[in-house]
């Protein structure tokens, strides 16, 4: 039977549905966070040049949110997989961080993330906690936006670089819980596909990308983990 014990450069590709059943809401559909606000307002450059409070109060919002939240035993089965797979990657559009509270280490997050602040001139500051550290910068005055790629951002070359190297070498691709309507994140399971790699999607609801995958396991994410043979033969 093919099962997750076969491979060995193993890639899991997350979204927002691999944090749903932590409590965080995901982005689209029904009660998503695109349904609540405007990303102009909240989460583009724009916005934070012309209104930096109110942009910083929106993620102070999330980042309280994500607090009252814990990883489920989903993130768990991934942190154990890292464990005795030495050549296992996260690769998250998620900014929460719940795969490194699990314990998850090997985490590529290529949208950034909600426990990191910026300045543009002086770098990044980790900062984790309900409120921001500093709002501004401690060596410049200048406003900290959060290490987040906000729509209209250019993607952190550096960081999808390492992205695009590990889909494109691993022979396992494991997307869960994403609608893969973003680029260039949605580029990555063809781009697996087209390198070798068996690919299986975790979802409950087919996407747009699905035919893509050789396999599709319509799921939560906290189940197929724990329950689906592919995964229960590790
Ligand atoms: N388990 C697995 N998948 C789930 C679950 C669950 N329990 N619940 C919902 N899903 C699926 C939905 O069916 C949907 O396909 O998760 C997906 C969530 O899609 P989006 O809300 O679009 O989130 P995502 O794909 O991560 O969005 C990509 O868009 O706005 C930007 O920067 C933001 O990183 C984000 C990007």
């Amino acid at each position: 039977m093919n099962s997750l014990q076969s491979y060995s450069r193993i890639v899991f590709f997350t979204g927002a549905g691999m944090s749903a059943e932590s409590g965080v809401p995901t982005y689209r559909g029904k009660g998503g966070i695109w349904d609540q606000y405007d990303y102009q307002d909240v989460a583009c450059q724009k916005a934070f040049e012309k209104y930096p409070e109110k942009v910083l109060a929106y993620h102070e919002m999330r980042r309280n949110l994500l607090l009252s939240c814990h990883p489920h035993a989903g993130h768990a089965v991934l942190t154990a997989i890292e464990n005795q797979h030495p050549e296992v990657i996260i690769v998250t559009q998620n900014i929460d961080g719940m795969h490194q509270r699990a314990g998850s280490r090997n985490v590529i997050e290529i949208h950034g993330s909600i426990w990191r602040m910026r300045c543009p001139v002086h770098g990044i500051f980790e900062d984790m906690g309900e409120t921001y550290r500093h709002y501004t910068c401690p060596h410049c005055d200048a406003w900290l936006r959060p290490d987040i790629t906000w729509f209209d951002d250019a993607m952190n070359e550096q960081v999808m670089k390492r992205a695009d190297d590990v889909v494109s070498h691993c022979n396992l691709f494991v997307s869960i819980g994403t609608s893969a309507i973003i680029w260039p994140a949605a580029g990555f399971p063809e781009l697996a596909r087209d390198y070798g790699a068996w690919c299986v999607e975790i979802n409950p609801e087919a996407t747009k990308l699905s035919s893509l995958y050789h396999e599709t396991i319509r799921l939560p994410a906290s189940e197929a983990l724990q329950q689906h043979p592919f995964m229960a033969s590790r």
